[in-house]
């Protein structure tokens, strides 16, 4: 079996066919989502804070997003692998952007990279697309801007709602092969999902749009905390882990584990 490439993922746009995207930032994980069938992963500079203890996304770096991206890549065999560009990696220009671009198709071998931004960003896309390395663009909440937007909704209100319509055009024309959007209104989504070719990939962004992604650990129920609305969580991974964790913590603290089955002679 061959990996998932882009030009299936336009293909699919083409037949009407919705797809999930999840993140990962492990191999162990990588490969349960990889035999579950999921044929686009993530690796999401989320990794920040459902990985590496961070605040935000902000502090994450290439040694960092290098090393994920590798163990993600290493632990699958058929999805498509796409790697998070961090903050600070490509916002001096287009020449940065294919130097750390390049990184993550090289060393960690993803099959494309995403930034994000729109308008603000096209440069940075058309010259990694002329290069040959497939972009997955970002707009709506754009988190490695946290310090200027907050976490808020975006595209509410009608010059806010045309902003984002520009900026959906603008990574498409770039040649970006598909776009996430970020907690943007319902409406807001479906509009840009119809007025592009190009596939778009929701988080809080409604039902209409080709594509949804979550965040794995949401997703999963390991991260804790309150939730944002838009999060559907399908296990209770952290209640599992830490029941499993005190039941270990008994069992050597009472002399049952390990039993004699457990021990060799
Ligand atoms: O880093 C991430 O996980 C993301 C997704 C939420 C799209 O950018
Ligand atoms: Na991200």
């Amino acid at each position: 079996t061959r990996r998932i490439t882009v030009r299936d993922i336009t293909a699919a746009k083409e037949r009407g066919e919705k797809w999930p995207m999840l993140t990962a930032y492990d191999a162990m994980t990588a490969s349960v989502f990889d035999e579950a069938g999921i044929p686009v992963m993530l690796v999401g500079d989320s990794a920040g804070n459902c990985h590496l203890g961070y605040e935000t996304t902000v502090p994450v770096t290439m040694d960092e997003m290098t090393m994920l991206s590798a163990a993600v890549v290493r632990g699958t065999s058929r999805a498509l692998i796409v790697g998070d560009l961090p903050f600070g990696s490509y916002q001096e220009g287009p020449v940065q952007a294919l130097r750390s671009a390049t990184r993550l198709v090289k060393e960690a071998g993803v099959g494309a990279v995403k930034l994000e931004g729109g308008e603000r960003s096209h440069r940075q896309i058309e010259l990694l697309v002329e290069s040959g390395i497939p972009v997955m663009a970002h707009i709506g909440l754009t988190p490695q801007s946290v310090n200027a937007m907050g976490y808020r909704v975006q595209g509410r209100g009608e010059e806010a709602a045309h902003q984002l319509l520009r900026d959906a055009k603008a990574v498409q024309d770039a040649g970006a092969f598909a776009v996430v959007l970020e907690l943007v209104p319902a409406e807001l989504a479906a509009e840009v999902t119809r007025t592009l070719h190009i596939p778009t990939v929701g988080i809080g962004a409604g039902a209409e749009t080709d594509a949804q992604v979550l965040v794995w650990t949401d997703m999963l129920g390991l991260t804790g905390g309150r939730m944002p609305k838009f999060v559907k969580q399908y296990a209770d991974l952290r209640r599992v882990m830490g029941d499993a964790a005190k039941a270990f913590a008994e069992d050597v603290v009472g002399g049952t584990f390990p039993l004699e089955e457990h021990s060799v002679h």
